[in-house]
């Protein structure tokens, strides 16, 4: 209800503020609870980050969409009882729309996907970076706001898929410095779970709901859970089964439980085969506990985690074949994964990875005279031309102060624009790293 903001705020006009506002009082200069600004620091932290993101996916052949922040609610209404649901901003437009701010971005996409229909060849590799809204009890890297790296690979029916996507977060753990022995893959199919199902006769259509409810395992009591299986019409016998191959944690000992011809067995193994193939096995696990909260998962499953157990999942993934159907389009088979930016931070601080990532500028040009503006800014245009990073100071200022923010900013260079220099058509150099000091020629600057 507290998200449930159907007031339209119709009934005051932009110019004047509805009665409840105090327009004289002071306003809180802290962001919304769960929410963050992203003052410069911060903000080269992010943009490093999403670097990384964006390398690692264009290496892979991955390009680039998003989608908007602001959603169709039926979008993410599914039935499972998913604990997404329940954190959803959602809001009642002025048009009188239920709209949505996203809260992952894979329904965006499939939307997409449906949408372009046949002028899209398959297979189709897209990721994206995109800020998702969950209303969520906050934890330590859970936020109310978060940016999540999404790489999808839509056509493609089997697992060959899902290794290359675990191979790209591999690839992308190696680039800033994390390895196999800070974190590694817990890796499932819910095709095991469909198969204890299908052999206790439980309809398919409870599937998503029995997976979202085993995902809650480690953060409801136990008989919580086992009423809740209950409820969904499985019986004593089926439930205690259930319960059982989650706590399997070897592929022999999975085999063992349910013969070697189902298909979740075939699909694991060729997982670990071809981890193998790329040289990634360390990294990755079989852990039938794995399930994955979202009700669209219909195969393989698999979640980030560091080995110091002290931190959420990093990501997680795994296959949707069905998703598109629920939209109302026709299915094509599908998986991807998603990346969060809160985790892997605390996780690279906790390392002592986090990259110096210090304000960077070429030049720093300055007047000595006030007469002289005019002339700073010509010397700072031509060096943009040429490509050069330049801070103009926009001001007057003796050169002691000059020097200051050069040292805070790391600039390279001090260009200084004085009247002598000037009428020869020249301006005075520093080299800031080695001292060394120069007459140039402003065209020869480079
Ligand atoms: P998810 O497991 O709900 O999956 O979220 C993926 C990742 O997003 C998490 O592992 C975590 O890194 C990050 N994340 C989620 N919620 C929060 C939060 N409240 N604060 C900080 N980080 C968070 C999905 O969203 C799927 N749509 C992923 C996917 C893409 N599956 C297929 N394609």
């Amino acid at each position: 209800a507290e998200l449930d903001n159907t007031r339209t705020g119709r009934s005051g006009s932009l110019a004047s503020p509805p009665a409840h506002f105090d327009v004289t009082q002071k306003i809180d200069v802290n962001p919304p609870k769960g929410t963050r600004d992203f003052p410069p620091e911060e903000m080269r932290l992010r943009s490093w980050l999403f670097q990384n993101f964006r390398e690692v996916s264009q290496l892979f052949g991955f390009e680039e969409v998003d989608f908007p922040v602001l959603e169709s609610e039926a979008l993410f209404i599914r039935k499972a009882g998913e604990e997404i649901r329940d954190q959803l901003y959602c809001f009642e437009d002025r048009g009188n729309r239920r709209v949505a701010l996203r809260p992952e971005l894979t329904p965006s996409l499939a939307r997409l996907v449906i949408q372009k229909g046949k002028s899209v060849s398959l297979p189709l590799k897209w990721f994206a970076i995109g800020q998702c809204w969950r209303y969520e009890r906050m934890t330590r890297g859970r936020r109310r706001e978060h940016y999540q790296w999404n790489m999808d690979i839509i056509g493609v029916p089997n697992v060959a898929a899902e290794a290359e996507l675990i191979f790209s977060i591999v690839t992308f753990f190696k680039r800033i410095g994390i390895t196999a022995s800070d974190v590694g893959f817990k890796v499932s199919s819910r095709k095991v779970l469909q198969e204890v199902l299908r052999r206790y006769s439980v309809p398919e259509n409870l599937f998503g709901r029995v997976c979202v409810v085993i995902d809650k395992l480690e953060k409801i009591p136990i008989d919580d859970i086992k009423k809740e299986l209950r409820s969904a019409e499985l019986s004593e016998e089926a439930v205690e089964e259930l319960l059982q191959i989650l706590s399997v944690k070897s592929l022999t000992k999975l085999e063992e439980k349910l013969g070697s011809s189902v298909e979740a067995l075939a699909d694991l193994k060729q997982l670990f085969s071809l981890a193998e193939k790329y040289g990634y096995s360390e990294w990755i696990q079989f852990d039938a506990s794995i399930v994955r909260g979202l009700a669209y998962y219909t195969g393989i499953v698999f979640e980030g985690f560091d080995r110091e157990g002290k931190l959420r999942a990093i990501c997680g993934g795994g296959r949707y074949d069905r998703l598109l159907s629920t939209f109302g389009g026709d299915d094509i088979p599908a998986c991807g994964f998603g990346f969060g930016d809160a985790v892997i931070v605390e996780l690279l601080k906790e390392r002592g990875l986090v990259p110096d990532l210090s304000p960077q500028v070429q030049n720093i040009v300055c007047s000595l005279d006030q007469d002289l503006q005019g002339a700073a800014s010509l010397v700072a245009a031509r060096l943009r031309e040429k490509g050069q990073s330049v801070d103009l100071v926009l001001e007057n200022k003796p050169l002691k102060w000059v020097f200051k923010r050069a040292a805070r900013i790391n600039a390279q260079r001090l260009i200084i624009v004085g009247s002598e220099e000037w009428q020869k058509g020249m301006v005075g150099v520093k080299i800031l790293s080695s001292g060394e000091q120069y007459e140039i020629k402003v065209d020869e600057l480079e």
